[in-house]
């Protein structure tokens, strides 16, 4: 903030945007249709969607005065290792298709390296995940595993995380079937379909087990050999199993219910990650907001992670006093690479991390720990 009024005394405006809306409206603009449709739109009249940013406004926190300090910290610690703040990158699969070079993965996982934001990298990637393991420099990332129908292939994925140096698994729950997307069936717009984000899959040893001609040589085999086995229809009993596959921590994405969350610690699971998937996979359901206080206060022993509508500083504030370990920044950062590739996710970042420390301040509550329920209430 101060850098940036700063520089309007010497007459210099930011050239990225400062709101969201503004964001919204610039990466509209600069992506073509079928991928703006893509990226910005849901699962069926987009209710969910809409629901997971308006049931923000539902909630409001609470000034406390008098509590004014300078040194404030928002720092986390999550499976071991302290992160200097309480957001990180959800996975994008698809991230490639926003920046110009296709290689929006990297540029995601260089703005994790530059702001110690942590990146959730995607199984779908345009880039094998070692490639952006390796950009990750200091800063610990995870892996989002989609399970695959294959255990060899699932395994393979696993361990090759595992070996690129990640800190943890994260399993995807709510998408082994894709979620009814009126703008893309339209479209006909699924850039998996055209092999563009299976760059983790086609450079996988088992996986190119499975095929008779390389994907290289025959990419369309390829694809349709991974969409075949893309989904595993996961269960309980298969818990256990995904646990053996690794001693890292493991996490699992897509829960909104306590008694699910409560159940998945008690099997072995070390983190619970509550989204609707910003509304991509299941429409008439609840915002994934209002799910989190519930969620958070059945697994008091573990990491929650949230998102699904996270749009400013003052939505992850909301989020941290309803119960989250730590937030996810989806769709903004996307269109924070559309405008500006790394420095566009690095600003948005910024931005939220900006607004969600001043707010901290203004409103009397210096550190994390401080933003218990008493903070925020139901309006
Ligand atoms: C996603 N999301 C997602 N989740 C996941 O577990 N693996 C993935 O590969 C993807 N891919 C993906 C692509 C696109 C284009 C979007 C917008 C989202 C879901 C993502 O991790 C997160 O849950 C949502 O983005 C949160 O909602 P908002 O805040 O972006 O609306």
């Amino acid at each position: 903030q101060t850098e940036i009024y700063l520089a309007g005394l010497s007459g210099v405006v930011p050239s990225l945007p400062m709101s969201f809306a503004d964001l919204e409206r610039r990466a509209e603009q600069a992506l073509p249709p079928g991928t703006w449709s893509y990226v910005a739109g849901g699962a069926g009249d987009e209710h969910t969607q809409r629901s997971n940013r308006t049931a923000f406004d539902h909630w409001g926190l609470v000034p406390r005065m008098l509590r004014a300090r300078t040194d404030r910290d928002l720092s986390v610690e999550l499976f071991g290792t302290t992160f200097p703040t309480p957001v990180f990158l959800a996975p994008i699969g698809v991230i490639g298709i926003c920046t110009q070079d296709g290689h929006g993965d990297l540029a995601t996982a260089r703005a994790s390296a530059a702001t110690g934001v942590p990146m959730v990298a995607s199984t779908l990637s345009q880039d094998p995940l070692e490639d952006v393991a390796s950009e990750l420099g200091e800063t610990p990332g995870f892996f989002q595993l989609y399970c695959p129908t294959d255990p060899e292939v699932a395994a393979s994925l696993v361990q090759r995380a595992e070996a690129a140096g990640y800190r943890g698994i994260v399993v995807t729950l709510d998408t082994w079937v894709t979620g009814w997307r009126p703008r893309d069936l339209a479209t006909s717009n699924f850039p998996q379909l055209r092999g563009r984000c299976l760059a983790t899959y086609f450079s996988d040893p088992v996986f190119r087990s499975r095929l008779e001609k390389s994907p290289e040589d025959d990419p369309g085999t390829a694809i349709l050999t991974w969409a075949t086995m893309f989904g595993r229809p996961l269960v309980w009993d298969d818990l256990a199993w995904l646990r053996s596959l690794t001693t890292l921590p493991m996490v699992v994405k897509g829960v909104c219910h306590p008694d699910d969350a409560r159940r998945a610690v008690d099997e072995g699971i070390d983190g619970i990650y509550v989204s609707t998937h910003g509304g991509r996979q299941a429409n008439g359901g609840l915002a994934a907001i209002d799910c989190l206080a519930e969620v958070a206060a059945a697994v008091p022993d573990v990491p929650v992670l949230f998102d699904s509508g996270v749009r400013s500083g003052s939505d992850v504030v909301k989020a941290l006093a309803l119960g989250a370990t730590a937030v996810g920044i989806g769709r903004p950062y996307a269109y924070g690479a559309a405008l500006a590739g790394t420095a566009g996710v690095v600003h948005v970042l910024r931005t939220i991390l900006a607004e969600a420390d001043l707010l901290m301040a203004v409103d009397g509550y210096p550190t994390i720990a401080d933003l218990g329920p008493d903070a925020i209430r139901r309006t």
